[in-house]
């Protein structure tokens, strides 16, 4: 296919040699059913590519799957990729097929490939080379016919060099390495993906259309997109749904990239950009929606009580809405207590309560403290990224663990 046609095909946009390298390269690889390592830094664009090669692949017709090997518990990922036998291990009540199995004949994703613990990477080892797999639990050795395609952010090699990659299954992954560009490696790109995201998002939102000045176009083609292609869509749908003036200055533009990704002093040299800190403006924007669903629900509660005189809908949502806000607000010396609503005393049993009729009391014993150590994990790290606001390498640090692993748990815990 033409280089052209696939950008159309896929909505890729962009025009660099390094951009157009990599589509060369992806559609050269994608008819073989060789293994393909795609490196890039985040938001580059690897899971695109990967659907891409799948696409292009005469698999086209059969399952694709991205798995984030970053994200599954050392303890169930064997399990999740490969299967397991009924009492393989406690709670393995019954069989469960594998990724491995069911996406026989199509294309798995393995995302975050770096995460992957070792004795998984020996049975992806063996399933690369000789499509044999044999579920845990099991000692029956099974068949698949499955491409695999790999992506990390971090140079494996580094992992291979700390002994937390095989260096066998390293080579056999790179068989075809496929190196995605930073952004700002393709700095004619920025432009043009600017206007398509913004009139694609001006289009869905149907607000007017976006402009940049001069000066706003200067600085937009020079600043380092330490979030590379991610961060420019998400800065065109904020432009979109939020500027009232729809041509935009420098100005305006610096207001959308958040200090601690360069924006205090722009253009910024490549070196000095933390590489991972944009998802710190993602825990940024979690916590302002965290905080817009709890003004929600509050005024939802306020509203019932006007209205009802009592609260309707519920409440046990509710409370626990005001219990969760008291334990966020963390007033200094707040009580180790929780706010209980009980339902408003029913009008007919008249008990002279109706000075307080949604009885809100503050009872220590109500709610009992939750023992989960999952709970307990999200709190701290909640605390921790709190107090050092928000700045990952300190919480981890503060935390005893290290930076990747902190990233993986705000994802597993959804935080
Ligand atoms: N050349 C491009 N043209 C248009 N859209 C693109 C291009 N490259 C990436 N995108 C878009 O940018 C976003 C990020 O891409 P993608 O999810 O593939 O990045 P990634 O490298 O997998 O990121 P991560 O490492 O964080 O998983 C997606 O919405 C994708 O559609
Ligand atoms: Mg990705």
């Amino acid at each position: 296919m033409e280089i052209q046609e696939i950008k159309q095909r896929f909505g890729i946009i962009g025009n660099s040699p390094l951009l157009n390298r990599a589509i060369n390269i992806a559609n050269q690889v994608a008819p073989t059913d060789i293994s393909v390592l795609i490196t890039g830094e985040s938001g580059s664009g690897k899971e695109v590519f990967s659907h891409i090669i799948h696409q292009m692949s005469p698999r086209k017709h059969g399952p694709f799957i991205a798995v984030n090997c970053g994200a599954i518990p050392e303890g169930t990922i064997d399990s999740e990729l490969f299967g397991h036998e009924k009492g393989a291990y406690t709670g393995a009540v019954g069989e469960r097929k594998g990724y491995f199995e069911t996406v026989n004949g199509g294309t798995i994703f393995l995302d975050e490939i770096a995460e992957m613990p070792l004795g998984t990477q020996a049975r992806l080892l063996r399933v690369l080379e000789s499509g044999q797999y044999i579920k845990v639990g099991s000692s029956k050795v099974e068949k698949t016919n499955v491409r695999v395609i790999a992506a990390t952010n971090v140079d494996v090699y580094d992992a291979v060099k700390n002994g937390k990659f095989r260096e066998d299954l390293y080579y056999r992954l790179n068989t075809v390495p496929l190196r995605i560009p930073p952004l700002r490696d393709r700095k004619e790109d920025v432009y043009l993906l600017f206007r398509k995201f913004t009139s694609d998002f001006t289009d869905k939102y149907r607000t007017p259309p976006i402009q940049l000045d001069e000066e706003a176009q200067q600085v937009l083609i020079n600043y380092s997109w330490p979030g590379n292609v991610r961060q420019l869509k998400n800065m065109a749908e904020q432009l979109a749904v939020l500027e009232r003036d729809r041509i935009i200055t420098a100005q305006t533009l610096l207001t959308y990239i958040p200090l601690e990704m360069g924006g205090r002093n722009l253009p910024m040299r490549v070196e000095n950009q933390p590489k991972e800190d944009f998802s710190e403006r993602d825990i940024l924007y979690k916590v302002l929606f965290d905080m817009k669903r709890d003004m929600v629900e509050l005024k939802k509660l306020v509203a019932d009580i006007i209205e009802h005189g009592g609260i309707s809908i519920n409440h046990a949502n509710h409370s626990q809405t005001i219990n969760q806000l008291y334990r966020d607000i963390e007033l200094p010396n707040a009580p180790e207590a929780q706010f209980t609503l009980q339902q408003p005393v029913n009008s007919n049993n008249n008990s002279g309560n109706n000075a307080n009729p949604y009885n809100i009391t503050q009872d220590a014993e109500e709610v009992e403290e939750s023992l989960s150590l999952i709970d307990k994990e999200s709190d701290l790290i909640r605390k921790a990224l709190k107090k050092h606001k928000g700045k990952r390498k300190l919480a981890a640090n503060e935390l005893g663990i290290s930076e990747r692993t902190l990233y993986r748990k705000i994802k597993e815990l959804n935080l």
